[in-house]
């Protein structure tokens, strides 16, 4: 196994290895990828504030989302097209996170359906939902979740209609990919992925093909988004799913504090400071600027998690600092995907947990719980640069 010291390692090897499509898809933003771009420069500003002389011994990264406990407050963000970054990917990475001990969330937009991974799986794992303008398909998906034993509903609400992502367009992103003479060439660089892909049967929409229909490119992402996603979704809509679900809910995609007081009010249990990865509203603020005033805003009524931009255990500790109680990854974990598999997964975990607990620890931090806005140092304005 190559040495693997941080989530860039696996990058470059993810890079090498998964057809280029699917490396565009993950590694996007929406137009001109400012807000993909902000994401991550916005944490490079935050400096962390080094502590000395206090004990740290018998220290924990442990923590709790929404009640369940966690070996650090870290969940794998829902992520589409994720069994097209390694054959069976949803399996592997739910396997993944449970041994871990992090929560896994699966996309509806996955290859691998809901049943699918719970027959791989031996803990309850949370399912995002996207809706469809098709109520049967909606009360159906939902009931799908909740035989299967998933234990939170996390509802996009950033997503009724898609950002364009030209890379996408460029590469006529699918699943399964197309044989056009670009995707050959690129193949057959990348015989590796082939070899596993050929050996799994899932390689399509495994949530949504077989149980909707009337979409013209099945294997289309653009074109279910397009022609069957709920254009009309609105906070009416959103609170009866959360009736319907009727358990646990985490409302992903709030980047405004009047939403935010919204969300908190329909009685989310967690909301994601979210701009999708900076794959929606390009030109929208990077999630780890909005965060404090949200959690300002909301933080004593639900819990305030975030995502966008992280590649790092001293970035899950700036988010903390800032007022985030637990945060998502998506590319970071997609790259430990690509890159090996279940065991990439696991070795980016490792890496993000190993930067937070030693971070942590020379910040003068021995719990979680603990870190707040005494850790960092803001340049002056940041937080305040936009109004
Ligand atoms: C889907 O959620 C996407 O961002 O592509």
């Amino acid at each position: 196994m190559p040495v693997i010291t941080c989530i860039e390692d696996l990058k470059r090897i993810y890079r090498r290895r998964v057809p280029k499509m699917f490396y565009d898809y993950a590694e996007t933003g929406s137009w001109t990828e400012q807000t993909f771009r902000d994401n991550t420069a916005d944490f490079a500003q935050i400096r962390l504030r080094q502590r000395i002389a206090v004990d740290m011994t018998g220290r924990s990264t442990a923590s709790r989302m929404i009640g369940q406990d966690v070996a650090m407050p870290v969940a794998l963000a829902p992520v589409g097209l994720t069994g097209m970054q390694s054959a069976d990917g949803e399996i592997k990475a739910a396997r993944a996170a449970e041994k871990f001990g992090v929560p896994f969330t699966l996309s509806t937009m996955s290859i691998c359906s809901i049943e699918d991974v719970a027959a791989h799986a031996s803990k309850p794992f949370w399912f995002q939902i996207y809706t469809l303008n098709d109520d049967d398909f909606n009360k159906r998906i939902i009931e799908r979740a909740r035989v299967a034993g998933c234990s939170a509903l996390v509802i996009t609400v950033d997503l009724q209609i898609l950002g364009q992502r030209h890379k996408d367009i460029k590469n006529g992103m699918s699943a399964p990919p197309k044989f056009t003479l670009p995707v050959l060439l690129d193949l057959a660089t990348k015989w590796g992925w082939g070899i596993e892909m050929l050996g799994t049967k899932r390689r399509f929409f495994g949530n949504i093909v077989g149980h909707a229909d009337g979409v013209s490119d099945p294997s289309s992402l653009s074109a279910w988004t397009a022609e069957k996603f709920d254009h009309a979704l609105n906070w009416d809509k959103i609170r009866k799913l959360m009736d319907m679900w009727g358990g646990k809910v985490i409302l992903k995609g709030v980047l405004d504090p009047e939403d935010a007081e919204k969300a908190a009010g329909l009685g989310a249990d967690a909301i994601v400071v979210s701009n999708h990865g900076g794959r929606q509203l390009d030109g929208a603020i990077s999630s780890i600027r909005m965060l404090p005033e949200i959690a300002a805003a909301v933080g004593n009524k639900t819990e305030v998690w975030m995502d966008g931009g992280i590649r790092s255990g001293q970035d899950v500790l700036k988010a903390l600092a800032l007022g985030a109680k637990g945060v998502l990854i998506g590319r970071a974990f997609v790259y430990g995907l690509g890159a090996m598999g279940e065991a990439g997964v696991t070795r980016a975990l490792e890496v993000i947990h190993k930067e937070l607990d030693i971070s942590m620890a020379l910040c003068g931090e021995t719990r979680v719980a603990n870190v707040g806005r005494q850790n960092v140092l803001v340049p002056k304005g940041f937080l305040d640069a936009y109004s």
